[in-house]
């Protein structure tokens, strides 16, 4: 399972990227507005720092505007990923950039069906929002686990990438249910390598290291 990191901080990516064990990057407008910068220069400075896929999404609603910032948003590095919204404009804009070799991530997936129109027009990635589902009481494991029998039965290459995801069961589930990629704060990174028993092991192999030396 690939880790990306959910955020548009600098320092955060720096902190992250010393863990080893970073492969991309997602922004969207709010973790953008967080920032307080320009989304190209923040992209541009991401893209300095992880040399892996880096989500930048447009913002227009409309498919020829979409096209067009997804063009400019494409052209700031290689590494570039548009992050298009699933709505009619946004899939109609995945199948050109497709078309282009030009590499989209799906957003604000909420459904199967909607998972499949993305898969249809040629998505790199799909965005499922586990967190927000689960916020209004629905299962975002279901839809994890239904949209990976619906790509595994039609061989869909669309990498499912587990998105919204708020702490460390959410990581665990979507790795046991088969998501590509997980995408996270660094808060939740970061919650992963803590265990109570890890810390007392540890504590316990110290003390008997000096007690064994003094
Ligand atoms: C990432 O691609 C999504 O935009 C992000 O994970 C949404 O997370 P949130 O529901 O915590 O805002």
């Amino acid at each position: 399972m690939e880790f990306f990191l959910d955020t548009g901080i600098v320092s955060e990516i720096k902190e992250a990227v010393l863990l080893g064990i970073i492969d991309g990057v997602t922004t969207n407008p709010s973790l953008i507005a967080k920032t307080g910068r320009k989304q190209e220069d923040v992209i541009r400075e991401i893209c300095g720092l992880i040399d892996g896929p880096i989500s930048a999404e447009v913002i227009a609603l409309d498919l020829e505007e979409m096209i067009k910032e997804g063009e400019e948003l494409s052209k700031i590095h290689k590494n570039v990923v548009i992050k298009l919204p699933l709505t009619e404009a946004g899939i109609a804009a995945c199948k050109y950039f497709s078309a282009k070799n030009i590499k989209t991530n799906v957003t604000l997936c909420f459904s199967v069906n909607q998972a499949l129109l993305a898969a249809k027009a040629g998505a790199t990635y799909i965005s499922p929002f586990v967190g927000r589902l689960d916020d209004i009481g629905h299962s975002g494991n279901d839809l994890l686990s239904e949209i990976r029998a619906l790509y595994d039965n039609f061989g869909f290459t669309t990498k499912i990438l587990a998105a919204s995801i708020r702490h460390a069961a959410h990581v665990r589930e979507a790795a046991l249910l088969g998501a590509d990629v997980g995408t996270m704060p660094l808060s939740v990174v970061k919650s992963l390598y803590r265990h109570p028993l890890t810390d007392k092991g540890l504590e316990i192999f110290i003390a008997d290291h000096k007690r064994a030396n003094s």
